[in-house]
């Protein structure tokens, strides 16, 4: 029986979605902060904020923010939890050229190092965060159970994983309104001000593919992960999962 084809930015079949998702997100890193705000009319601001709320009760000394991006999430974290470190690591070196920026204007460059690396093959020791967080990153990986099961080797046994994700809102009215917008209208805002034609159609494409609720909190069971919890933001459209090792 033939696999399903995996949802990737652009429709070349010579290069994996890992190379495709690199390639997109290194295009559209400049006008990436200002799409977020503009398309989520600012809330995406709040979700990072009420992420780290949720993990500064576990009070983690050490943190690796997957799939940091242009480093929000590790900004977010460093204000508000004031970890010892945080290590944000991600694959597209034109979005971490723009969290560097954001780091250094901040003042923040002793707490939070940017490196580039790829979160399904980890470059660091097995047990050696007290807590591992993405947001809108595992979404985007090639191979999802990988790229969660290495979250969990580099997590220290009790320590907790958090994950910012999209969902689908399961209720009307919102679940019709939220589609159209996010299928129809987004795609268009994002061509115009991204400059690339693909991008916000692939966040619709990929939210609609990817395992929500109970569905993802099986999957963090499967690899190993105890005391899971979600917590579902905007009437469903983000959810917050937090778990342990
Ligand atoms: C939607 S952005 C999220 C950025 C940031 N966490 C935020 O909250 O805005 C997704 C990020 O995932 C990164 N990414 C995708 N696949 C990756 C992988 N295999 N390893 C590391 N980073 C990856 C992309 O380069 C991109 O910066």
């Amino acid at each position: 029986m033939s696999e399903k084809a995996p949802v990737t930015p652009y429709d070349d079949a010579d290069v994996s979605k890992k190379g495709q998702v690199t390639r997109m997100f290194d295009k559209i890193a400049p006008y990436y902060d200002n799409l977020n705000r503009v398309l989520s009319l600012g809330i995406d601001v709040l979700w990072r904020k009420k992420a780290i709320s949720l993990l500064k009760k576990e009070s983690p000394k050490t943190i690796l923010d997957i799939a940091t991006g242009t480093a929000d999430l590790a900004i977010e974290a460093a204000r508000v939890i004031r970890p010892d470190k945080i290590i944000g690591m991600d694959i597209s070196p034109n979005m971490l050229k723009i969290g560097e920026e954001k780091i250094i204007k901040r003042g923040l460059s002793d707490v939070i190092k940017l490196e580039l690396g790829d979160s399904e093959n980890l470059s660091y020791d097995t047990n050696s965060f007290d807590a591992v967080m993405a947001a809108f990153g595992v979404r985007n990986f090639e191979n999802l159970e990988k790229g969660l099961s290495e979250m969990y080797r580099v997590l220290r046994p009790g320590g907790t994983i958090m994950v910012l994700e999209f969902s689908k809102p399961r209720h009307f009215p919102l679940k019709q309104l939220f589609n159209v917008y996010f299928k129809y209208i987004l795609p268009v805002i994002g061509k115009v001000r991204s400059k690339d034609e693909k991008a916000y159609k692939y966040l619709y494409e990929s939210v609609q593919v990817f395992p929500d609720y109970e569905d993802f909190i099986g999957i963090l069971h499967k690899l190993g992960f105890t005391q899971s919890n979600y917590k579902v933001l905007s009437a469903g459209i983000c959810t917050i999962y937090l778990a342990r090792k």
